[in-house]
């Protein structure tokens, strides 16, 4: 199976061509699974709430059931951050579709990074794993800043996850000493779809970072992008070998947990 991560410059305020984007690299981009970065279709830095409320969306809009059509005609997991709009909450949230749409899922991210806390609402479902039986493989998602809580690929990991995928829009490089690490002390695939580019819109010039990347189960490197240019990442991942979670024949990374040591 193949995985491919899409990085590029999401427009702020530029929907309908990041949607035409998004869509075109679906279609071109022959993997199995495509991750795209975090709110790929707004960018980030919204003004206020307000703002965010406009250009949010509900899972009934268009472009998302564009996602699901295609995600089923392309046979194809999508994975999609955008701004997800619910009643009166707006959500930093990440769309699942699967070929077979009764799987698909929405991700709310959980630990809201500086200001998104004065536009967004937390989660109100936190982490899920989506068990896609018809290809046997178990996906979780985190969005961007979760990788600085061990808790959330933790979580997921026991949860049952072979892959994390990571939507993101990281304006730091120090996600790096963290992320392989997640990946080797859960034995689980891990892809960061970061974006490149720059936003000045409150004040503040947000350079985003890229260097998006694939982790294997050991924390190795599988595949890393460079720091500002769009870029397709792909390898070929083997989900069922994240399972035994044993190292050699006496240690095994979830049976010698010891919770009951933990702080909570
Ligand atoms: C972030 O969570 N977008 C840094």
């Amino acid at each position: 199976m193949q995985i491919s991560v899409k990085q590029f410059n999401p427009l702020f305020g530029e929907t309908e061509k990041n949607f035409l984007f998004i869509i075109d690299s679906i279609r071109k981009i022959p993997s199995q699974i495509i991750l795209f970065p975090e709110l790929a279709l707004t960018g980030y830095d919204f003004h206020d709430r307000s703002e965010a409320e406009k250009f949010a969306l509900s899972p009934d809009s268009s472009m998302l059931k564009e996602f699901e059509y295609l995600a089923r005609v392309e046979n194809k997991i999508l994975c999609i951050g955008f701004a997800e709009k619910s009643g009166d909450k707006i959500y930093n949230s990440a769309g699942l579709f699967f070929p077979e749409s009764k799987y698909n899922n929405i991700y709310r991210k959980t630990h809201l990074f500086y200001k998104e806390r004065l536009i967004f609402d937390e989660t109100d479902r936190g982490f899920f794993v989506v068990d896609y039986e018809p290809w046997d493989i178990k996906i979780g998602t985190m969005i961007c800043y979760d990788w600085r809580f061990p808790e959330s690929s933790r979580t997921l990991a026991l949860m049952g996850a072979d892959i994390i995928l990571c939507p993101s829009n990281l304006v730091t490089d120090v996600w790096h000493i963290a992320m392989p690490a997640r990946a080797l002390e859960n034995k689980v695939y891990l892809a960061v779809a970061n974006r490149i580019g720059k936003e000045n819109r409150n004040g503040v010039n947000l350079v985003f970072k890229g260097k998006s990347a694939i982790y294997g189960y050991n924390g190795e490197v599988l595949e890393q992008a460079k720091k500002d240019t769009e870029e397709v990442l792909t390898t070929e991942i083997e989900p069922e070998k994240t399972r035994n979670k044993s190292f050699n024949e006496i240690n095994n990374i979830f049976s010698d947990r010891r919770a009951k040591w933990y702080f909570k």
